[in-house]
């Protein structure tokens, strides 16, 4: 039986029917937290996850918002205030892609990726540090007032060609995590990003659903496998839990090495 390090603690992971912020869910869940899954749209996946959480003997209910709708963040946020009593932990994990070249890139498809990817994690982790503030520490609940776990990727360092919008959003997650991590330290909030690379997950089918292109992603992984969404919701658990109560404002790669640039394993 998986240890209980977040027992009594409320969790939210944003866009966690499916992918990655489900695997996130269930790590959580396992670890003892109440878990939130947020969704937009198919309530009928956020309900499958939290059957499953149940059914494993954990807490979660689904509460549908649209991260980048203020109305809604606010509403889900007092929901899991009226159920749970309060938040101590905000997985900012929904995020999108929508792919063009750049001299063909909507206004449409710029915008739909900042207010999701960005204005999203800014509306959540607002009303996130405002419930932390109110509430205050709980010491045997843990050590820190809040933390919060923004879902970040390899291209807030990796420059990304025909992905301009995704990787500038990433790139704005790193300094908006790091920019919190400072306002918020001495309230002892910790605020940290999961920078995941090539996890099978829907956003990134392309990259791995036919032998070709599993081979060609594998030319940029040192570790030769692609990650799953299990490898990323044990760091989320880590980083929700005391055992990294020492870390805020830090990035943390996983990424089966993808950030070391394999080419010049060869070259150079
Ligand atoms: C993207 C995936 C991509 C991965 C590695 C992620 O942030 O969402 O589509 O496979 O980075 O390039």
């Amino acid at each position: 039986m998986a240890e209980k390090k977040l027992s009594g603690q409320t969790a939210i992971v944003t866009g966690a029917n499916s992918g990655i912020g489900e695997g996130c869910a269930y790590s959580l869940g396992a670890a003892g937290a109440n878990v939130v899954i947020n969704y937009v749209s198919k309530p009928e996946t956020a309900q499958a996850v939290v059957d499953k959480i149940k059914a494993d003997g954990g807490n979660a209910i689904a509460v549908q918002a649209d991260v980048s709708n203020e109305e809604q963040v606010i509403a889900m946020f007092k929901e899991v205030v009226k159920v749970y009593g309060t938040v101590d932990i905000l997985v900012n994990n929904a995020g999108l892609q929508k792919d063009a070249k750049f001299e063909e890139m909507t206004v449409a498809q710029w915008d739909l990726v900042m207010n999701v990817n960005l204005k999203g994690q800014f509306l959540c982790a607002r009303e996130a540090i405002k419930e932390f503030l109110r509430r205050g520490i709980v010491p045997e609940r843990s050590a820190a007032c809040g933390k919060i776990i923004c879902m970040s990727s390899v291209h807030e360092i990796i420059p990304w060609a025909n992905h301009v919008n995704y990787a500038t959003s990433k790139g704005g997650v790193r300094m908006f995590m790091q920019s919190l991590a400072q306002e918020f330290g001495d309230r002892k909030i910790r605020v940290n990003s999961i920078c995941p690379g090539a996890i099978k997950t829907p956003i990134n089918t392309d990259a791995w659903n036919t032998p070709q292109a599993l081979n060609s992603l594998m030319t940029l992984i040192p570790y030769n496998r692609i990650g799953v969404p299990e490898d990323i919701g044990k760091l989320a658990v880590f980083l929700a839990s005391d055992d990294s109560d020492y870390i805020t404002g830090a990035s943390i790669f996983i990424d089966g090495g993808m950030t070391v640039f394999e080419g010049f394993a060869t070259g150079g």
